[in-house]
Order: C-alpha cells, then sequence, then structure tokens
C-alpha cells in the first residue's frame, strides 16, 4: 500500500529537510519556525492524502476538523511549541480513530523469507519494534552489516558482523506492506562528547514513543559506547520531529535506578493505551530480573526508576510487553545468546503494568518450534474492527546463528481459553482492518520441519518425540542448511503430532541415506487413523520425495520418520494443504480403476496403501496389458486427465494413452519411490459429449505402473 504519492513525498521531504535546517539554524525557537521545525506540516502534508470516501463520516468529521486546525497551527508563525505539539497530538488522535468504510483485506505473510520493502529492496530491521502513530504503523530496527552478507549467502554464520549501519524507518497501514521513509539514525548521527553513533561497539534493541507535552518521537536503544560515559554500557536517546525525522542525540543514561547493574539485558519500549511509555527489560549483567521503567512524563529524555516485575535466576532476554483484553504480559526468551527459545510469559493480576505479576509460564504454541524458530522480538496489538490480534515479530538472528531464512518471524497470537496462543504459522493472512487472520494456502503444518530449533548437537530434537533407535540432528543439511535429522543406523524414528483441517495435502521431504536401507519412510496418520506412506528409496546425495493427493481428516495428524535399517537424514519436512476440505477435486469427476465399467487385464489388488477407493489395478506386466476407464462427458471439449499411479520400481513404464481407440499420446509414468507412494500425473485429451474409453495401454514387457483412478477435468 502507498502511503504517499511519489509528488507528495518529495514535497514532504523538502518540508522535513527544510525544518532540519532550521532547527539546526535557529536553534530553541519557539515562533513562526516552531510549526516547521517541529515537524507538523510534514503530518499535515501526509494526512491531507487520506480520501474521504474510504473512511465512515463519523470519524471522518473529527478528523478532517483536527487536519483544518493542524493546518491553522502549521501556518501560524506565533504558534508556540506547546500549541504544536497539541495540534500534532489532536491530528494523530483523530488519524487513529478514522474507521474504515470497508472490510479491509488480507494481506499475506511468508516467514522462511527475506522480506522487501514496496520498492523490492531489502527490508532490513532487527531488535525493534512497530509503533502506531496516527493510523499508520512504523517499523524501526537496526541494520546490521552482516545482514547483508547473510542475504546474499545464507549458508553460513556471520556472528562477527554486527556493525551498525544505519536505523532505518518503515510505515505501513497494514502490517505487510512495508515502504522504506528515512534512516533516522546512521553511523554519523552525532552524539554527545564528539562521538558518532557509527563509533559505538553495539547499538541494538529500540523502540519509539510519542511524547504529548513535547510533541516528539523519542528513539530508545541499547548502547554500548564507553566515551559516553560511565561503563559506556547504556540507553540511549534521540528525538525526531515527526516519526520518520533524521533524529537528533538526546541523552545518554549508564544506568536505570533499581537495575542493579548499568545498561540492559535486552529492552523494548510499550505504549499503554493511555499513551504512557514504558521501557521494558531486564538487567544486563544475569538478566533474572524483569523491569517496567517509565519513561519521564514530561518529554521521554530519562528511564525513571525501574520496578521489577519477575525474577528468574536463570536469566531472560529478549523483553517485551503487549496488553490483551485488559491484561498485561510480559514475554522473554531463554539466554540462548543468537538462538531461538521458547517465550516465557508472566502475567499482570492487577490493572497495574508496574504491579503483580503471575509466575512464568510458557506460551502455548512455542514449544515444538522454539517459537517458530525465533528469539522474542515485539509485539504489535492489532484492534479490527472485529477482532483484535496481537502480531508476535520474532527476531531470528539468523545471520549470527544460522537458524534458517530471514530475520522477521511473524505470528499470530490471539486468546485460548484464558491464556495467549502463539500460531506458528509459516504463512498467514492478515486483515488489519477488522483484525482477523486466516491460515495462508503455502503454510507447512510441520513445525522445526528444518531441524533448526535446536542451536546445539541434541538426541531428540525440539518439536520430535523420538520412536526408538539412534536420532540425532547433523550438521549440515540439506540446501545449505545448518542442521538435518538423522535417524538410524538401524531400526529407529521420531513422530510429531500436529493439528490440520480437512483436506488434500502434498507431504515432502529430501532425504539422503548410507548403509544398507529399508523401510525408510515418512507417514502420515490422520485422525480417522487413516496412513500414508512416502517410501524413501537409497541415495547418497540429498534427493527430493514427495507424496500428493493425501486426504486427511480434520485434527490432530501424526508425522513420522524413520528407517527399519541403515542411516537416513532427512530436511525440509514440508505438509501444505493443496485442496480444499473436499479430498476429491473440486471439478471434475473421480473413476477408480477398480469400478465397472472400468478395465484392469490384471488384478484388482490392495496390498499397497494410499490407493482412493477399494483398490488398484495392477495390470499384467506385459506389453499391451491394459487398464481401461470408461467416462463420461457433458460436452465435448479437452479435458485434463489426472491419472493417480505408483511405480515402485526405479525404470519408467511408458504407456499409449489411447482415447476412444485412438493413440493420443505415449506417457512415461516414472518411479515415485515405492508402491505406497502414490502420485497423480495431469494429461490431456480431447473427449466426445457422452461416453468415452480411455485406455492406458503399455509399451514394455514391464507393464504398467499400478494404477488407482483417473480424475477427469471439468471442460
Ligand atoms: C510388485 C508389486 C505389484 C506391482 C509389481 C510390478 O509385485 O507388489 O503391486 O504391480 O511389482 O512390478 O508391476
Ligand atoms: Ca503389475
Amino acid at each position: 500500500m502507498k502511503r504517499k504519492s511519489g509528488v507528495l513525498l518529495v514535497a514532504a521531504l523538502l518540508l522535513a529537510s527544510v525544518a532540519v535546517a532550521n532547527r539546526f539554524a535557529a536553534a530553541e525557537t519557539t515562533t513562526g519556525d516552531a510549526a516547521a521545525a517541529g515537524g507538523l506540516q510534514t503530518l499535515v502534508t501526509d494526512y491531507r492524502t487520506r480520501v474521504p470516501s474510504r473512511y465512515t463520516a463519523e470519524s471522518w468529521a473529527p478528523f478532517a476538523k483536527a487536519l483544518t486546525a493542524a493546518a491553522g497551527v502549521a501556518g501560524n508563525a506565533s504558534a508556540s511549541t506547546s500549541q504544536v505539539a497539541g495540534a500534532k497530538t489532536g491530528l494523530m488522535n483523530a488519524a487513529a480513530d478514522l474507521e474504515a468504510a470497508d472490510e479491509g483485506t488480507f494481506q499475506t505473510i511468508t516467514n522462511n523469507t527475506f522480506w522487501n520493502d514496496t520498492s523490492g529492496n531489502p527490508i532490513y530491521s532487527q531488535g525493534g519494534g512497530v509503533f502506531k502513530f496516527g493510523d499508520t504503523y512504523y517499523w524501526y530496527g537496526v541494520h546490521y552489516r552482516g545482514a547483508e552478507s547473510y542475504r546474499a549467502n545464507p549458508t553460513r554464520k556471520y556472528d562477527n558482523e554486527v556493525s551498525f549501519v544505519s536505523i532505518p524507518v518503515y510505515s505501513s497501514r497494514d502490517l505487510v506492506n512495508w515502504k522504506f521513509e528515512n534512516r533516522v539514525a546512521t553511523g554519523s548521527t552525532r552524539l554527545a562528547n564528539n562521538t558518532t553513533l557509527g563509533q559505538a561497539g553495539w547499538v541494538g534493541r529500540m523502540g519509539v514513543s510519542y511524547n504529548e507535552n513535547t510533541g516528539k518521537y523519542v528513539l530508545v536503544t541499547q548502547v554500548y559506547l564507553p566515551s559516553l560515559g560511565g561503563d559506556g554500557n547504556g540507553v540511549l536517546i534521540l528525538q525526531g520531529d515527526s516519526p520518520t525525522d533524521t533524529f537528533d542525540y538526546a541523552y545518554y543514561q549508564n544506568q536505570v535506578v533499581n537495575s542493579p547493574t548499568t545498561g540492559t539485558g535486552d529492552q523494548t519500549v510499550f505504549t499503554d493505551d493511555n499513551g504512557k511509555d514504558y521501557l521494558i527489560f531486564s538487567n544486563r549483567s544475569g538478566r533474572s530480573r524483569a523491569f517496567v521503567a517509565k519513561l519521564r512524563e514530561s518529554d521521554s529524555l530519562r528511564i525513571e526508576p525501574a520496578v521489577e516485575i519477575g525474577r528468574q535466576s536463570s536469566g531472560r532476554e529478549g523483553n517485551a510487553m503487549f496488553k490483551l483484553d485488559g491484561k498485561y504480559y510480559h514475554a522473554a526468551s531463554d539466554l540462548h545468546g543468537w538462538n531461538t527459545s521458547v517465550n516465557h510469559v508472566i502475567e499482570s493480576t492487577t490493572s497495574n503494568v508496574q504491579g503483580a505479576y503471575t509466575s512464568e509460564y510458557t506460551l502455548a504454541g512455542t514449544e515444538l518450534d522454539y517459537s517458530h524458530v525465533t528469539q522474542t522480538g515485539f509485539f504489535v496489538t492489532v484492534k479490527g474492527t472485529k477482532q483484535t490480534t496481537v502480531v508476535y515479530a520474532g527476531d531470528r538472528w539468523a545471520d549470527f546463528a544460522w537458524n534458517g531464512i530471514g530475520y522477521n518471524q511473524w505470528v499470530p497470537i490471539t486468546k485460548s481459553g484464558a491464556r495467549p496462543q502463539f500460531h506458528s504459522v509459516s504463512q498467514w493472512q492478515f486483515n488489519a482492518t477488522t483484525g482477523e487472520w486466516r491460515v495462508g494456502p503455502q503454510n507447512n503444518y510441520i513445525l522445526n520441519p528444518n531441524f533448526q530449533a535446536d542451536r546445539v548437537t541434541v538426541s531428540t530434537l525440539t518439536g520430535w518425540t523420538n520412536t526408538g533407535g539412534s536420532v540425532t540432528n547433523i550438521s549440515p543439511g540439506a540446501n545449505g542448511s545448518r542442521f538435518a535429522l538423522q535417524v538410524g543406523s538401524g531400526s529407529a524414528g521420531v513422530r510429531q503430532q500436529i493439528t490440520v483441517p480437512a483436506g488434500t495435502y502434498r507431504m515432502s521431504l529430501y532425504a539422503r541415506t548410507s548403509g544398507s536401507l529399508s523401510g525408510a519412510q515418512m507417514t502420515v496418520t490422520d485422525a480417522s487413523g487413516a496412513t500414508r506412506t512416502l517410501n524413501i528409496p537409497a541415495s547418497s546425495g540429498w534427493t527430493r520425495r514427495e507424496l500428493a493427493d493425501i486426504p486427511l481428516s480434520a485434527g490432530t495428524a501424526t508425522v513420522t520418520v524413520r528407517t527399519s535399517n541403515g542411516v537416513l537424514a532427512v530436511d525440509d519436512l514440508a505438509l501444505v494443504k493443496t485442496s480444499g476440505d473436499d479430498p476429491t477435486p473440486p471439478v471434475g469427476q473421480r473413476y477408480e480403476a477398480e469400478t465397472a465399467p472400468a478395465v484392469c487385464q490384471g488384478t484388482i489388488d490392495s496390498n499397497h496403501t494410499g490407493f482412493t477407493g477399494s483398490g488398484f489395478c495392477n495390470a499384467n506386466n506385459a506389453a499391451g496389458a491394459y487398464a481401461q476407464f470408461t467416462v463420461n462427458a457433458a460436452a465435448a471439449g479437452s479435458r485434463t486427465l489426472g491419472v493417480r499411479f505408483a511405480n515402485g520400481t526405479t525404470t519408467a513404464r511408458a504407456a499409449n494413452l489411447i482415447v476412444n481407440g485412438a493413440t493420443v499420446a505415449t506417457v512415461a509414468f516414472e518411479g515415485t519411490g515405492g508402491w505406497t507412494t502414490w502420485v497423480t500425473k495431469n494429461l490431456t485429451a480431447s473427449l466426445n459429449a457422452g461416453s468415452n474409453t480411455i485406455q492406458l495401454s503399455p509399451t514394455a514387457a514391464e507393464g504398467l505402473p499400478n494404477i488407482d483412478s483417473l480424475d477427469v477435468g471439468a471442460a
């Protein structure tokens, strides 16, 4: 979504740069330039692009009024600083209350990928936060040098490349399409004592708040820079006149009162519903105490004495806060360095953010894949017209730890019973207007499918239950990844239970084997007990295997990986829904090979599972020993013919496709990896209106593969 037209954007940037120039020319001016220098004109220019027809009349009226008032202040040469702040606050509040006239749209969030901004450039943003000012979300975070290297080549660690490049800011109204706006700080941002931000040994973990008294946007970040004072571990405060301004140095605070150590051990900024802002952090050394400290109300330029809300001797970091249904939830990760962890939550027992909290529990849904292979980053609470959804923004410090692809993994959190529930989805769709979300069409239902959650070698992998034998993760995995799962040698396996909606699925993986392999397979068993098996043949290199057309009923499904003999390594497991709730094709008709008037020149067998109907055609192993279907077409025309077959050999079997007596094609039915691995091959042929015979007649002595069914597509 574009927030500004190109021309208006240029105008806004020109105004912003004029504003910056003015501020340096006449520091602390209170009249005339105050409106421009205060960033008010930038906001007015931006909000003038809103179109009334997009909003309800009731919400537009107060907004239009606030916009007119703000424009008046912006144009008033003698407006005071507090008038400017008041106009900004009034305008942003009215904009925040704008109510969309429509139902919004669902936008797709795909995790485990590198994200781009709306211009197609990489989004570089780690350890930051998303803050809503007016009707717009702004995303701040750090662009580290190593993020570029990692994106260019994600097949190794970059744990020393944490040098600071900049703090970019992106804007969005739907939380999915992010427009690059500016770099609010860079290495050349001037700080106190003749230092620049580029000299810092560490910059990270920041948040931005708006101060209603000064009308300024205040950025609070961790910094390590000894020349700033004390031991150099502290909180750096920058401020700007608009959310996308180039921010200036405001203050450096070495220690927060009540924290036992200088600096902070990870932090985020939390803004409460009433506009009050807090720093959420743990103490830097040890990280055993969770603190909530108020930003000074007058200007947000000091961190006031902290209040301890929780204590955990093993230490916590990635501290962040969200509010849902009136309760405060403080979430944090284990002390795992650059690695991933469950989310540990404490929740408020009073209406006071600095009051009493429960003892710690694990956020449901973060156990099986360590929070979608992330460390706690920050939260965005979206109060939609239909529901409230909290977006969990996980940081995958992958460029440093090499755990999976992409830095930002966002998933929805909703309330399930009394507690919040983390939905570990690899793809989902979100409607920021209504607050609704749904699982995305490409979602992989398997959790920790790349075995990246464990940062070290283990004999029980996160999310996977051992079913016996020797189990471990090995490094490297397939496709340049860090880890894979290995079972065997000898009989060994793992399983995972997941929840799936009813539908047809495709299961796939990469496999590599050694030793004398037997019984190597991946299976999925649905809630009704039906099992489908993907047999895994021997291969010394990583080879992709898949099994399609798996009907699963809704509920708990169990996925297993096992071998009876030899060593089986697997990676990149996937279970993706390929069609809706109806396991038969949504259009067209399925014909079973075992059902008359179909003819099978062989036997109808049922010894290899995975077939549809009551069996399959095992034609004689001879040239010309055919399988034939009689199908009906409502009208003449071209149709897709989906032949479902299994070929447990490694040699393709060729057959002529004979429609109504005429050979129209010769088809090769390749090895599918096993006799229980059924694959659908789509062919095309012209059918007559009414009855048609479709014959598959093998051209060589091996005969046909086993033939299960034929799907005739709609015209
Ligand atoms: C095996 C398999 C049969 C298959 C046959 C073949 O016997 O069990 O289902 O039809 O091989 O090679 O055709
Ligand atoms: Ca056969």
